[in-house]
């Protein structure tokens, strides 16, 4: 990574986190793609040592997951002691963290990975471990400089009295955010990447970008597919929020979790990869099976989250099931697409309980160019499924099931092909000749 100059770091602690509004994105040298790694709490919740901690990373080199871009080791809640120090530092627990903190972000990062630790925005963790609030200049110094972090994820419990914070979100959140840029400039390093967990409460995605470059947007995960399809929807409407230095986090992976199949796991991979969130393993390596270490493993797939070209996440085009902007826990958007920079990405998620056909007219996308015809990559059996005119259907999508595709223009779309506009409505001739029998009031 780029060392950016002091003097860099300070103009930009001054513009970003000055009180004009602002809702740029933070780009101050970090997390400009959605963060890959790990995180301990699906998996192991508060049952977290250093043991744990660095089999999961000799795990993630094993398993060929660093090979495929997965980059940061991430310690959630339970790693300190209740109390902080007489001289007011966090502490390590010294049963689970004998060797200390140092000595553990030093294994992680002799192993080529970066290393993530949590802290909480009020007075305690959610497990009620001693938070942040009024320590951020202290604890950001520690998390950096004494222990050697290079992420911090900054949770929502615990709040202050209203008497005694006298700030909403935005101030509460811009305290830690302040912590980290005063000492970036301080030190002259890149600044700790902040992944802001405030759960989607008060619309993390119209401020947090000001602050960090990821923001939680909805409740816990957890390991079925209810919950993924909620998440999804939740997801769906506010796609637009996620770009270069600022993603929306759909949450820590729960593939390999639960009763979750290898279908539903996959459409869980492939939503969370193409809307841009962060990719957090959250599961067990030591167990984990080979049918789900393949899905963390899907290189086109990554490749879409981590395009350096095209920033943006694929949004519904159709929602199917339901009417266009129905908000349905249960069932989801199916038809989605956006760009990247080799073409336009589909997803399509079969909502349904049995199989499905999913059949879409291509410039049902607004990617999509019309009389043009387009290659067909399948970004999950790898294969190059033949060219598209007009129109495709993905047959017998299983239940729960996705199918993520990459469609490359291949040229004009041969001649003669009929109708004349794919999409009737308003589609005229030069001579003034309508191909459409509907009848637009007014018109
Ligand atoms: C929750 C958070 C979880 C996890 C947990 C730890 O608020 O959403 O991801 O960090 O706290 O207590």
């Amino acid at each position: 990574m780029a060392r950016l100059s002091s003097s860099f770091v300070v103009l930009l602690a001054s513009a970003i986190l000055s009180n004009v509004p602002s809702t740029a994105a933070l780009d101050n040298g970090v997390g400009r793609l959605p963060f890959l790694g790990y995180n301990t709490w699906n998996a192991y919740h508060c049952e977290i040592n250093e043991t744990v901690i660095r089999s999961t990373a000799e795990n993630m080199v094993k398993l060929g997951l660093k090979d495929v871009g997965y980059e940061y080791i991430n310690i959630d809640d339970c790693y300190a002691a209740k109390n902080r120090s007489d001289d007011g530092n966090i502490v390590a627990n010294a049963t689970r963290f004998p060797s200390g903190m140092r000595n553990l972000t030093d294994f992680v990062h002799d192993l080529g990975f970066k290393a993530g630790i949590y802290s909480d925005s009020g007075w305690f963790t959610c497990q009620l471990f001693p938070g942040s609030f009024q320590n951020e200049a202290r604890d950001a110094r520690l998390f950096q400089v004494e222990w050697g972090f290079d992420l911090l994820k900054y949770d929502n419990c615990a709040v202050p009295f209203d008497e005694v914070i006298k700030e909403g979100i935005v101030g509460k959140y811009s305290r830690m955010a302040q912590a980290i840029a005063d000492l970036a400039a301080e030190t002259g390093k890149p600044p700790l990447l902040f992944s802001l967990c405030e759960w989607g409460r008060e619309e993390p995605w119209l401020w947090a970008r000001r602050f960090g470059q990821s923001w939680r947007t909805t409740e816990d995960i957890d390991s079925s597919w209810k919950a993924l399809a909620n998440l999804i929807n939740r997801n769906s409407f506010i796609t637009w929020a996620s770009d270069f230095s600022g993603h929306n986090d759909m949450d820590i992976l729960e593939v390999g979790n639960g009763n979750l199949t290898v279908d539903e796991a996959k459409s869980h991979f492939t939503a969370w990869a193409l809307m841009r969130s962060p990719l957090l393993i959250g599961t067990d390596l030591s167990v984990i099976s080979d049918e789900m270490l393949a899905v963390l493993k899907n290189e086109e797939i990554i490749a879409i989250n981590q395009d350096p070209v095209e920033g943006t996440a694929i949004t519904p085009f159709r929602w199917g099931f339901n009417p266009d902007w129905t908000f349905d826990p249960a069932h989801p958007a199916q038809f989605w697409s956006g760009q990247s920079q080799n073409g336009t990405v589909f997803m399509l998620l079969n909502v349904l309980d049995e199989p499905a056909d999913m059949h879409f007219n291509l410039t049902e996308s607004p990617w999509i160019r019309a009389g043009r015809q387009y290659s067909v990559r399948d970004l999950w059996t790898h294969t190059d499924n033949g060219t598209a005119i007009r129109d495709f259907t993905a047959q017998a999508v299983p239940p729960h099931g996705v199918v993520a595709l990459l469609m490359t223009d291949a040229g004009d779309e041969p001649e003669g092909t009929q109708p004349p506009c794919q999409r009737p409505e308003w589609c005229m001739d030069q001579n003034g000749t309508r191909i459409d029998n509907i009848n637009f009031p007014g018109f």
